[in-house]
């Protein structure tokens, strides 16, 4: 491998390689987020997907189907609905979190208001409804309305996990199977189905969307504490003051002592959070080794990644695929 391909991030050689598709999709996601009607539309999905963002859950359904030979056209809709849910998502997330900054904007919830990111959010949940639909295909149909129920089931079990300090490893994974890694693993799935693979397969795609996107989403929650906002385009902290129990704050409350229990009392269940809180949260997190213990168990998911798919076939995009499993726990942004 050369010098320059040694530099290349996983998900770029994917891009590289899926670029002719990934065009496509992004042609279809222009053309399907407009509206006729309300310019407000455009204006608000103008904003968030003009600021790009990784395209990493349309890239799986890309690479799965690839994966698999298949050759029709409509990998093509089901990456953009996947995109589409995932936008919609955006959408409501930071309306729920009250977030200020997503891909290195301001939000729209910020920009314009709370209801229109409500509104733009359920125009785009619905647009991607439509666009699944024209697969004709019954069971990605399936796949993709239960993920949508499923992220939207995880994020009120998160709400009502926020703010408890009983909320513990098995509740948070739940919560993030549900918000998260159940948009990755239908990504990979409906890849797999379209492509009419063989059950074995199509459930080895589901199992490394699983575990990628569990993956993906504790560094997300890692991020929050110790990464760099202008590499992840969002606010660190807003876990914290969203009072969270995000799986670093879980490892650290059950190693705290009386003193420190307090202190998570007192920001986390009562929400009275003050200056200072935040570093004083960080220095907990690292007296008990929480970010590092939480980076662990996001590399043990990312081998649990690459060891489903490893089960499949050898193949250009397999490799890439184990690689995006490396990246997903190194990535910064
Ligand atoms: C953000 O996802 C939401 C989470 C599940 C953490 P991404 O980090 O993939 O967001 P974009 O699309 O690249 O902005
Ligand atoms: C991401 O939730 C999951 C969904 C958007 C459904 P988070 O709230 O953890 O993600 P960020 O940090 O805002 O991107
Ligand atoms: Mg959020
Ligand atoms: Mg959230």
């Amino acid at each position: 491998m050369g010098l320059d391909q040694a530099a290349t991030k996983p998900h770029e050689a994917l891009a590289s390689v899926l670029a002719e598709d990934m065009e496509a999709v992004n042609t279809l996601i222009t053309e399907r987020m407009a509206s006729e009607h309300a310019p407000r539309i455009p204006e608000v999905t103008a904003h968030l997907v003009g600021a790009g963002g990784k395209r990493l859950r349309p890239m799986l359904t890309l690479a799965a189907a690839q994966l698999c030979g298949y050759e029709g056209p409509y990998h093509v809709h089901l990456a953009a609905t996947v995109e589409f849910i995932h936008t919609a998502t955006l959408l409501h997330d930071d309306v729920v979190d009250e977030s200020a900054q997503r891909r290195g904007r301001p939000t729209a919830n910020l920009l314009w208001d709370n209801k229109s990111s409500v509104l733009v959010g359920d125009y785009l949940f619905s647009r991607s409804f439509q666009l699944m639909t024209e697969t004709g295909n019954l069971e990605v149909l399936r796949i993709l309305s239960n993920a949508s129920a499923t992220i939207a089931e995880g994020e009120v079990l998160q709400l009502t996990a926020a703010q408890d300090l009983r909320t513990d490893e098995s509740v948070y994974l739940q919560v993030v199977r549900g918000k998260t890694a159940a948009l990755f693993s239908a990504a990979t799935e409906v890849g797999g189905v379209i492509a009419g693979a063989d059950p074995a397969h199509v459930q080895a795609l589901f199992d490394y969307g699983d575990a990628l996107g569990i993956a993906f989403q504790i560094v997300d929650d890692l991020l929050d504490y110790q990464g760099d906002s202008k590499a992840t385009g969002k606010n660190v902290g807003d876990d914290f003051r969203e009072r969270k129990l995000t799986l670093p704050v879980i490892k650290a409350v059950a190693k705290a002592d009386e003193d420190e229990r307090a202190f998570w009392v007192r920001t986390i269940e009562k929400g009275k959070q003050g200056e200072g809180d935040l570093d004083h949260a960080l220095t907990l997190l690292d007296k008990h080794a929480a970010l590092v213990e939480t980076r662990k168990d996001a590399l043990a998911w990312a081998e649990k990644a690459k060891a489903a798919i490893a089960t499949l076939p050898e193949h250009a995009i397999r490799q890439m695929l184990i690689d995006l499993a490396d990246y997903v726990v190194a990535r910064v942004n």
